[in-house]
């Protein structure tokens, strides 16, 4: 039986979740795409701090050691930030390497341009696990939906704000314990402002607009406004009129105009993001075919993010 070779970029909460999900699957991969998967090689940023990696595996922190591993298949990235990142990618997608990544920042930043290196290199280029986590829209949108004329998603992107704001609104507790408790179940990015600030939602908005529109508004012009400074007083009054705030991140489409925004909005009961609570994601969607869809599941953690990269890796 022949080999995929994967070369794993990261091996932070994601990086090492897959790495674990590959070394226990393999009857099922072999199973699905008739070959053995062998992790060849992980790219990490200490060489000092030790890792439970099997001995074998390179282990380096010089990309230029690791994309010289000959016949690498598929590169799994899962590090953060727009930077190194872009640049690996694009190498390894000329080279005719496929790529399967979770990083919105990057992709929100460089997503045409790398299609554009894919398409050179004759390589795939597949981000599920870059929007919305375990929930598979990406997929649902590139594939299921595109006859639909799409002109209304509603959604909730950001797992952590979703997760921080339930928690103040059920446990009664501040804002910072409830963001602690977030970094702890490795919901929130290395740098939190990311999540509360809106960028994270935002970065998976104008990955959603590349894929509706094939472009991306002006960043500019699209309103951004993360959770930071909600207070449980805020959220006391909301639910005292029978409403919930949620972090939402909307894309509508009137008359050929588009209108993006990130904002926590007050929903009422009935609303679908209503009910959508926890770290969980949802999305809303409206085709004039299919009628109105929610997709709903958990948007942000190790395993629901290894498992959208692994989806789109068989
Ligand atoms: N920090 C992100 C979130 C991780 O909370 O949604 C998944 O992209």
């Amino acid at each position: 039986m022949t080999t995929v070779k994967i070369a794993l970029l990261g091996f932070g909460t994601v990086g090492s979740s897959v790495y674990q999900t590959i070394q226990t699957r393999q009857s099922k991969f072999e199973r699905l795409i008739g070959r053995k998967v062998e992790i060849v090689g992980v790219l990490i940023q200490n060489e000092a701090k030790h890792r439970d990696i099997a001995e074998g595996i390179l282990v380096t922190s010089s990309f230029e050691e690791l994309i010289s591993i000959p016949e690498i298949d598929v590169i799994i990235e899962a590090i953060n930030g727009a930077e190194p990142g872009a640049g690996y990618l694009h190498r390894a997608l000329e080279k005719g390497i496929h790529v399967v990544t979770a990083n919105k920042e990057l992709l929100a930043n460089q997503g045409n341009a790398l299609r554009e290196s894919a398409d050179n290199g004759k390589a795939r280029l597949k981000f599920e696990a870059a929007v919305a986590g375990g929930v598979p829209v990406i997929g649902t949108l590139q594939q299921l939906l595109q006859v639909n004329d799409i002109s209304n998603v509603e959604a909730i992107l950001n797992g952590t704000s979703n997760y921080i704001l339930t928690e103040i609104a059920t446990n009664r507790v501040s804002f910072q314990e409830a963001l602690q408790s977030a970094q702890k179940l490795g919901y929130a990015e290395a740098d939190p402002g990311n999540d509360i600030d809106g960028w994270d939602a935002f970065y998976k908005l104008m990955i959603l607009s590349d894929l509706l529109l094939g472009q991306q508004p002006e960043w500019t012009q699209v309103a951004r406004r993360g959770i930071r400074g909600i207070t449980l007083a805020d959220i006391l009054a909301v639910e005292s009129a029978g409403w919930r705030i949620k972090p939402v991140a909307s894309f509508r489409l009137k008359e050929g105009k588009a209108r993006l925004l990130v904002e926590p909005m007050a929903v009422p009961a009935g609303h679908p993001l209503y009910e959508v609570s926890g770290v969980d994601n949802a999305v809303f969607i409206h085709g004039d075919l299919a009628g109105n869809l929610k997709l709903q599941g958990p948007g942000a953690g190790a395993l629901p993010t290894a498992s959208a990269i692994l989806e789109d890796f068989v």
